[in-house]
């Protein structure tokens, strides 16, 4: 493939839609570079709580993207995060760490400042980009742009077997109201909220598993439809 064909995939959604797993998929499929915009976030985040900022607050978030030091590197199956050359990967997938997350996330004066930053992982053969505004506003002209949902009650499910996968525990009950929060806050904040683009296919993995929703993403990209 040419460096000038080169393209982007945005696969944008609510967390526990499975977005994640199918990005990981689909950039492995094709052989594309991988943006999970979210652990961008989340690092963020992490940064800012270890430095007792108030999360509420756009400039006190902002002064911590001066000196944001995090990198990406292969794991054996999931990329591992280093935020000032520390391994955080348990510490990014807590709750805690998604919910001040979507705080940060909050901020728009932030968004903008990270979009350079997330525009910097495309490059050839391609990028699979997994967010929430990757097919809105960070890859406008993304060539193929999914959006995917789930209902409430399977994308605590998920979420419950991912965090005890991980040695972590969790209740359903309270995982669906952080989700129902978390969308909230998702969906009706004014910078770039949750939504999906004009030109977004979405689909619907509540009764998909993840193999199958990847066939279904990855015929749409061979088709070109
Ligand atoms: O996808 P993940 O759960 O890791 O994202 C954590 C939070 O980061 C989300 O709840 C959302 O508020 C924010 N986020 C965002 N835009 C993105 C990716 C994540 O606002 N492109």
């Amino acid at each position: 493939m040419q460096a000038e064909d080169a393209f982007v995939v945005a696969i944008d959604g609510p967390g526990g839609s499975g977005k994640g797993s199918l990005s990981v998929n689909v950039a492995q499929a094709l052989g594309f570079h991988l943006l999970d915009s979210g652990a961008i976030y989340r690092l963020l985040a992490l940064k800012a709580m270890q430095q007792g900022v108030d999360l509420e607050q756009e400039s006190e978030v902002i002064a911590v993207l001066d000196d944001f030091n995090i990198r990406f590197e292969a794991g054996d199956e999931l990329s591992i995060p280093y935020l000032d050359d520390r391994d955080v990967a348990e510490e990014l997938r807590r709750e805690e760490t998604g919910d001040a997350a979507s705080k940060v996330a909050r901020h728009s004066a932030v968004r903008k400042q990270l979009l350079g930053l997330q525009r910097s992982f495309f490059k050839p053969p391609g990028l699979v980009a997994d967010g929430r505004d990757m097919g809105t506003v960070v890859f406008p002209k993304a060539r193929f742009k999914f959006f995917l949902c789930a209902s409430i009650e399977i994308r605590a499910q998920r979420r419950y077997k991912q965090l005890k996968n991980m040695g972590l525990s969790a209740s359903i009950a309270q995982l669906q109201a952080d989700i129902a929060e978390r969308d909230e806050r998702d969906q009706n904040r004014s910078a770039s909220p949750l939504t999906p683009a004009e030109d977004a296919l979405i689909v619907d993995s509540s009764l998909l598993d993840l193999s199958q929703v990847t066939e279904l993403v990855l015929s749409h990209i061979r088709h070109g439809d």
